[in-house]
Order: structure tokens, then sequence, then C-alpha cells
């Protein structure tokens, strides 16, 4: 693993290591840059101070986090703050909003800038993967320095040490790779609990959604990496952990030794000192029976699963191209409450898709008020270039889509609310995961079904898991107490 290696040890007047040597030739271009910090360090007599900033999904957290990783490592020091001599936004475009949010914090920075030139600016993660968005960079927002994509991320110290020397935006985007590389160093937000990939990328194709084409075609990481790494976040203290796929279900089907997802859980399952298992995203269309039985009997792995629906209608599923229909969704739905009663099941919902009639929504509040999820996420339709849905007719308009989503909030919220009370009285597991924002003589945490419970504690609790009794539900969160 990564910190096994000693950066003190490369020979940099030396050339780097060939492209095809990785990760060694980023372990080089670290060691670079660790030289130029530390000169930097001592021109101004101050640590170096570095902002990463994320957008969008656990993805991207995760991603995020081997940026600081690297960062670190160079010697820079993390703040929160944007006031610092580097800053890098890991971007989503997910929806046009995203992207908004991206140009408006832009304008902020460039005032930043302006009163330090020697800040840098860097821009990364999935709307950098839209060409469109990097000419527009390019001609209207001159003052960043470096751009690049999700597909060579693993190449951040690199493209780092060029812009340095570079002196002018250094723009590094790939289309696609088939390439993954591991042992980069990564530095975890939570001391207890962190995301792990095991797949990238995505090959379904929902008409609406513009991952596939940000995150490339579906590629799973080998089993025994991610089994090294899970190990490795156990020994340094890890209890929770969250698989991270587009498609979790659909794991393992490329690998020269095929192995599905199910698999995958159990041998995860083995591992020792890992408490809890989540993982995230599971398409219905391949959630197999194996994987519910392998849920089933599980000590480990969390009573929640998220299974995005996007919509209750047939006709528009198939316009979206997801594969399923309303009945085999409701079935599935009904399965999983059947085989594991205890489970949630949390959910996606787009209104407003092209085509969709009342008819068509009121299927979605249909199917809302038939699973009854334990909470709900739900999106207005947006438009986004290039996928096929952007040039469907009958995109429906403003208003029509704003009083279908306040519809559909109103149900969500009323039934998860309903659903969050059952377990009032009940004794639960309850990993703490922070200090109380609003009152410090109470700590928060999460139960396996996700659930947030806020209980009389302190910071010694942090990254434990604690029997609480769920005293009383105050609509989405329990007020509890230890037992
Ligand atoms: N418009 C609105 N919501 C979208 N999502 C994906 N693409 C779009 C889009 N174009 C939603 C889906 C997905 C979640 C991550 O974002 O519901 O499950
Ligand atoms: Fe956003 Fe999708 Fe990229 Fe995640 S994978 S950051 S949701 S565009």
């Amino acid at each position: 693993m990564y910190n096994e290696i000693d950066l003190h040890k490369i020979d940099l007047t030396q050339s780097p290591p060939s492209v095809d040597r990785e990760p060694e030739r980023q372990y080089y271009y670290i060691a670079k840059c660790r030289q130029w910090a530390a000169g930097k360090e001592q021109e101004t007599g101050r640590k170096l101070k570095c902002c990463t900033k994320t957008f969008g999904c656990q993805m991207n957290a995760r991603d995020s986090e081997k940026l600081s990783g690297i960062l670190k490592q160079i010697g820079f020091e993390m703040t929160q703050e944007e006031e610092a001599d580097f800053v890098i936004y890991n971007t989503c475009t997910v929806r046009e909003n995203a992207n908004l949010k991206v140009y408006g914090r832009l304008g902020y920075l460039n005032g930043l800038k302006k009163k330090n030139p020697d800040m840098k600016i860097a821009l990364c993660g999935c709307m950098m993967q839209e060409p469109e968005v990097v000419e527009k960079i390019q001609k209207s927002y001159r003052f960043v320095d470096l751009i690049f994509g999700t597909h060579n991320l693993y190449k951040f110290a690199e493209l780092f040490y060029t812009s340095l020397h570079a002196g002018r935006m250094v723009v590094d985007i790939w289309k696609d790779t088939g390439k993954i590389v591991e042992n980069l160093p990564c530095e975890r937000k939570y001391g207890f609990k962190s995301g792990v990939n095991i797949m990238f990328g995505c090959n379904n194709f929902c008409s609406y959604c513009i991952v596939p084409y940000v995150r490339g075609r579906e590629r799973s990481r080998s089993p025994q990496e991610i089994i090294k790494e899970i190990k490795k976040l156990a020994a340094d203290g890890v209890v929770e952990i969250m698989l991270l796929g587009q498609n979790v279900n659909s794991y393992g089907k490329q690998l020269e030794k095929p192995m599905s997802f199910a698999q995958l859980l159990q041998e995860v399952e083995q591992i020792e000192g890992i408490e809890r298992i989540r993982f995230m995203t599971s398409h219905p269309k391949d959630l197999s029976d194996e994987l519910i039985a392998v849920m089933k009997q599980s000590k480990k792995i969390c009573r929640h699963l998220h299974l995005p629906l996007q919509s209750g209608s047939s006709a528009i599923l198939q316009k979206m191209n997801r594969r399923y229909d309303k009945e085999k969704y409701l079935e599935l739905a009904a399965k999983i409450r059947r085989e594991i009663p205890d489970m949630a099941i949390t959910t996606d919902i787009i209104v407003g898709f092209p085509g969709e009639t009342e008819e068509d929504f009121r299927e979605t509040m249909q199917v809302v008020s038939k699973v009854r999820f334990e909470s709900a996420f739900t999106f207005i339709y947006s438009k986004r270039t290039g996928t096929p849905a952007a040039a469907m007719e009958n995109q429906v308009p403003d208003e029509v889509v704003k009083d279908r989503f306040d519809r559909l909030l109103t149900q969500v919220q009323r039934i998860a609310q309903e659903e969050a009370g059952k377990l009032e009285g009940a004794v639960q597991e309850v990993l703490v995961e922070e200090i109380n924002r609003q009152n410090s003589a109470f700590v928060t945490g999460r139960l396996g079904n996700n659930s947030v419970v806020h209980l009389p504690g302190d910071a010694s609790m942090i990254g434990t898991l604690r029997k609480v009794r769920l005293k009383e539900c105050r609509g989405f969160y329990y007020i509890g107490e230890e037992v």
C-alpha cells in the first residue's frame, strides 16, 4: 500500500518513470512537487494551504479524498476556506444546477485570485468531461490554472507539477480509459468510515443521464485489490465501509475471473474489524435473488437499500431506457420487504421527464404509496445536452413540473415521517459520527437503516457503535439514549 513507499528515496535527478510505470511515475511527481512546496514554505515562512471542494455524489467525495491525499503528501495543509494557495473544485454535472453552482463560485475565486496572484485554481470531475464546459472556461474563466477530468485523476501530481511551470492554463481531458491505477495516497474525511470504489463508469445509458458520457464504460476493480484496501482500512480503525459504484449489481461481470456482487459481499463480510457494510447504487434491473439471500443472512450488511425508481410509469421507464417496468419494480420491492422486513428502501425519482403526462405522474405517486419509501430524493428533470432525452419532444412545461414536484415531495415526506416513527421505543445500534451541531452535549450518529439519531454524549464516542434506545422520533430523526 501507499504508506509503505518512502518518497525521500526517489532520485529526482533522474527523469521520471515512463507512463506505463504507474503509480511509480506519480510518486516521482509527488516528490518533485514536495520539493517545490518546501521551497515555497521557506520563501513565505509558512505552510502552504489548499482547499478541496466537492460537488455531487459519494463517488466524487471519494475522488476528493484521493486529491487531498496527494496534496497532503506534497506538503499542503488542508483548509475549508477558499482563501488558500491552491483551490480545487471537484465538479458534478448530473443536473444543470450543479454546473451553475460551479460557475457562480468561480466568480468568487477570481476575486480572491486578484488579491493573491500566486493563488492556483484547478477544476476536475464530471463537468470537465464535457467539451462545451471546457471551451467556456478557456474563453471566459482564463484565471483557472489547471483542468482535468475523471479518467486521469490518478495523474494529479504530474498535472500539478506541469501547471507550476507552464505559465498558462493546462488542460488534460481523456474521453475514456480502461486503466485503474492502485496504491495512490488518500486522505480520509472520517477516521471510522470510508467509501471504497469497487467499480468505475456505467454502461446503462439511461436516456436522461450524463454519467456514462462523463465517467466512461464500466470497469471493476479486482476483488484482491478491494479486499486488500478494506483490510488496511480495518487495521486503521475503520468500522463502516460503503462500497461504491454507479451500478454495483453488475460488479465483476467483465473481470478475467467473473464474480458477482453478492460473492464480493460475502468476502468483505469475512474481514475482521469491519462492522457495517453499505453499498451504493443498486439498479433494480440487476438486483439478484442471490444478493437478497446474502443480505438476509448477513450480520454486517446494513438494512438499507437505495433502489432508484426514477418513475412509476412503465411507458416513461421505457423511454428512460431503465429496462424494468412498474410491475417488476413493485414485485422486487415486495420481495425485499417480505424477505428482510426491517430493510429500509430509499429511492431517487425524476419528475417532468419528456412526455410525462398527469396519468404517468399519478403512477409514480401510486408506486410511492405502495412501496412506502423510508426516504426519497426527488429531482426535477434537467436536460443534459448529448443525452437521448434532451432531443425528445414534449418537454413538460416548468409550471406543470413544479406543481408535480411539490405534490410528490409532500407525499414522500409524509410517508417518510410515518415510517420513521416505526422504531420508536426500540433498542438499536448507532454508529456515532460527530458532536451534535446544535448542542455540544449531544452526539449524532446513524442506524444501520441510515436514520439519524441524536443522543447525549461526548467526543470519546465518535467512531464507536453504541446500543441506543430510540426514545422519540421527531420528524426524520430520533432522540435516543445509550442503554
Ligand atoms: N435530471 C434530473 N435528475 C437526474 N438524475 C440523473 N440524471 C438526471 C437528470 N438529467 C438523478 C437520478 C439519479 C440521481 C443520482 O440523479 O434520479 O438516480
Ligand atoms: Fe455528479 Fe454523476 Fe459525476 Fe457523481 S458521477 S459527480 S452524480 S455527474
